[in-house]
C-alpha cells in the first residue's frame, strides 16, 4: 500500500497584515460573482428515493413525477430492460434509433438528476447536430465506429473518432452529433445523461420544422437562402 505523505514546506510566504483582508475580500468578491451563475443540475433528492407515480389519477405538474408512497416501492421500479434490445433503424431517414429511459419506463430514476440512453445507427447512420438544454452527456461506443463531435460557444469544433470502448463527453447545452462512419456495419452507444429529462432540440428541425413554422423571411435572412431553398428543406425535413 503507498501511503502519501505530505511534503515538508518548502518556503514560508510571509503575508502582511494588510494583504489578509485584501485576498479575503477577493476571495468573497470571487464567490458572490460565481455563486448566481453556478450551472445546477436537476434539484438533490430530499429523501432515499421518490419512485414516479406514472398512475396518479389526478395530474398534477411537479418538477418532475409525484413520488409513490415509499412502503409500495418495489425492485421493478428501480430495474428496466428498455435498453436491452436494439431499436429499429429502418424506420427513420437518419438511419438511427435512440431509446432513452424515463421516469416512466425506470420509475426509480425520478429526482435523481440521470438518464441513460441506448443508441442504435445503421451504417451511415447520424444523429443530426442537437443540444440537450439541461445535460451533460457521457457516451460510450459499443460496437462499430462513431464520428463524434460538439461545438463551443465560440465556434470551436471538437471531434473524434470513438471506437467500441471509447468515451467522450459532450458539454452540457451545447450542439453535438454522432455519426456511424461504416456504410455497411451497424454501431451502438450508451449515453449518461445528468437529467432525467434532458431535452433534446435538434438545430435542423428547430428552424425548419417548428409547428407553426419561423417566418420564411426569417429564415431567408439567417441562413442567406431564398424561399424556393427554404420550401426544399422543409419538405425534406418533414416540416
Ligand atoms: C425504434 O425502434 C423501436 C423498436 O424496434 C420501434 O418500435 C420504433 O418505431 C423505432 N423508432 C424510430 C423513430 O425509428
Amino acid at each position: 500500500m503507498h501511503i502519501y505523505t505530505q511534503p515538508k514546506a518548502q518556503k514560508l510566504h510571509i503575508i502582511s497584515a494588510t494583504m489578509i483582508p485584501t485576498s479575503l475580500l477577493l476571495h468573497l468578491l470571487l464567490y458572490l460573482t460565481l455563486q448566481p451563475g453556478r450551472v445546477k443540475s436537476d434539484p438533490d433528492p430530499l429523501q432515499d428515493y421518490c419512485v414516479a407515480d406514472t398512475k396518479s389519477p389526478h395530474p398534477i405538474f411537479l418538477n418532475g413525477a409525484p413520488c409513490k408512497d415509499p412502503t409500495l416501492a418495489t425492485v421493478a421500479d428501480f430495474t428496466t430492460s428498455a435498453l436491452s434490445e436494439s431499436g429499429d433503424t429502418r424506420t427513420n431517414q437518419l438511419g438511427i434509433n435512440v431509446t432513452l429511459t424515463t421516469t416512466t419506463n425506470l420509475p426509480g430514476l425520478n429526482t435523481m438528476g440521470l438518464a441513460m440512453a441506448r443508441i442504435d445507427f445503421a451504417g451511415r447512420g447520424v444523429v443530426p447536430p442537437h443540444a440537450h438544454p439541461r445535460a451533460s452527456e457521457v457516451t460510450i461506443c459499443l460496437e462499430g465506429v462513431l464520428l463524434v463531435g460538439f461545438v463551443d460557444t465560440s465556434g470551436r469544433v471538437f471531434t473524434q473518432e470513438l471506437h467500441a470502448g471509447e468515451s467522450f463527453v459532450f458539454p452540457k447545452g451545447l450542439i453535438h452529433f454522432l455519426y456511424n462512419i461504416d456504410s455497411e456495419s451497424s454501431a451502438m452507444a450508451v449515453s449518461g445523461l445528468s437529467s432525467q429529462n434532458p431535452g433534446t432540440q435538434i438545430a435542423s428541425l428547430a428552424s425548419f420544422a417548428s409547428k407553426p413554422p419561423i417566418p420564411e423571411e426569417v429564415l431567408e435572412r439567417a441562413f442567406r437562402i431564398n424561399a424556393q431553398d427554404v420550401a426544399r428543406i422543409r419538405k425534406n425535413l418533414g416540416g
